[in-house]
């Protein structure tokens, strides 16, 4: 595999091109907003800048990698020489059906379909394909420069033959694989989400206060973010949905959202992307300050 194309400039489509891309691949990042591509340019630069500061890489490195990267505003111009597509769009299941439907379409017949999706069905998505054998969950964590995994998520009909493909290739990156099976949330956030759930309903019943939640989950069990802080990282919005995708696909309770939850949500506070969640942000700080809503 050589040419790599990633659907979406945004967080996890930018983080995806930047390893492909410093792991010496050829990548397009496709998106139909330009400043959301000119975006992505400035976040890779910025975050190899921090690697080159620290020693990770050298200056020429940072070169290389920014050659590896073109950006395409145009689908069908981006994925027809795809040897692999990484969808990385918003998390919504119309939005990722049509893309796939589009990909099957414009993409060589040999070409793997991933997607990045947080949670919704591999199987799902594949549907809106006459490829399923070959569409697969390739599921990277924030920030994807720093975070090791890669979980990889069979759809029903996804052919071993792509999982090994799909598997070395994450190796190649210098990440480390993960296989597991397509059910609602899949490993990942089946288990992180309830956690991250049951830490807004402590924090909705009075149990204990924002900072008191985070430091026990911190120093008592080595997470290097609270769960309240890592829903802010995340951002509220997408836990929300996973939790729904949780409680539907289950059709048990257990997984219902807290009603905090849906309050924030609902009132736009998402956390870092709209600079209040639990915490408030200030941008170019490190400070973390709890929103006055919680003091
Ligand atoms: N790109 C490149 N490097 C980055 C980076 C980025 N975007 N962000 C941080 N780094 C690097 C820093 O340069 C630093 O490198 P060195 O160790 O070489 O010095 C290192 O990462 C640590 O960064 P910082 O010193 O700035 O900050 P930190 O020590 O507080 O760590 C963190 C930041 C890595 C984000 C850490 O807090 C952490 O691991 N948090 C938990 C993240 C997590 O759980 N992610 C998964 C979320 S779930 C998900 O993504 C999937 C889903 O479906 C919801």
């Amino acid at each position: 595999m050589k040419n790599i194309a990633v659907i979406g400039a945004g967080t996890m489509g930018n983080g995806i091109a930047h390893v492909f891309a410093q792991n010496g691949f050829h990548v397009t990042i496709i998106d139909v907003s330009l400043s959301q591509l000119e975006h992505a340019v400035a976040t890779i630069t910025r975050n190899l800048d921090r690697q080159v500061a620290k020693g990770g890489i050298t200056e020429e490195q940072k070169k290389a990698t920014l050659a590896n990267i073109v950006l395409d505003s145009s689908f069908v111009d981006g994925v027809k020489d795809a040897d692999l597509v990484v969808e990385a769009a918003s998390e919504k299941i119309d939005v990722k059906l049509e893309i796939f439907d589009r990909l099957d379409k414009f993409c060589p017949r040999t070409t793997i379909l991933a997607t990045n999706t947080s949670s919704i069905s591999i199987s799902k998505i594949a549907s809106a394909t006459g490829r399923a054998d070959k569409v697969i969950g390739m599921h990277f964590m924030n920030p994807v420069p720093v975070m090791k995994l890669v979980e990889i998520i069979n759809g029903y009909a996804t052919s071993p033959e792509v999982t090994s493909q799909i598997v070395e290739l994450s190796k190649q990156l210098g990440k480390i694989p993960c296989v597991v099976n397509d059910y609602p949330g899949f490993i990942a956030n089946r288990i992180l989400m309830p956690m991250i759930n049951e830490a807004v309903y402590s924090l909705f019943e009075g149990v204990a206060g924002v900072e008191e939640i985070d430091t026990v989950m911190k120093l008592g069990m080595a997470h290097p973010m609270g769960p309240l802080q890592l829903a802010d990282f995340i951002g509220l919005d997408v836990c929300l949905s996973i939790l729904q995708v949780l409680q539907a696909g289950f059709g048990n309770p257990k997984y219902a959202p807290c009603p905090l939850l849906v309050n924030m949500v609902t009132a736009g506070k998402l956390g870092v992307k709209s600079g209040e969640g639990f915490y408030t942000y200030t941008p170019g700080s490190k400070e973390l300050v709890v929103s006055k809503r919680f003091k």
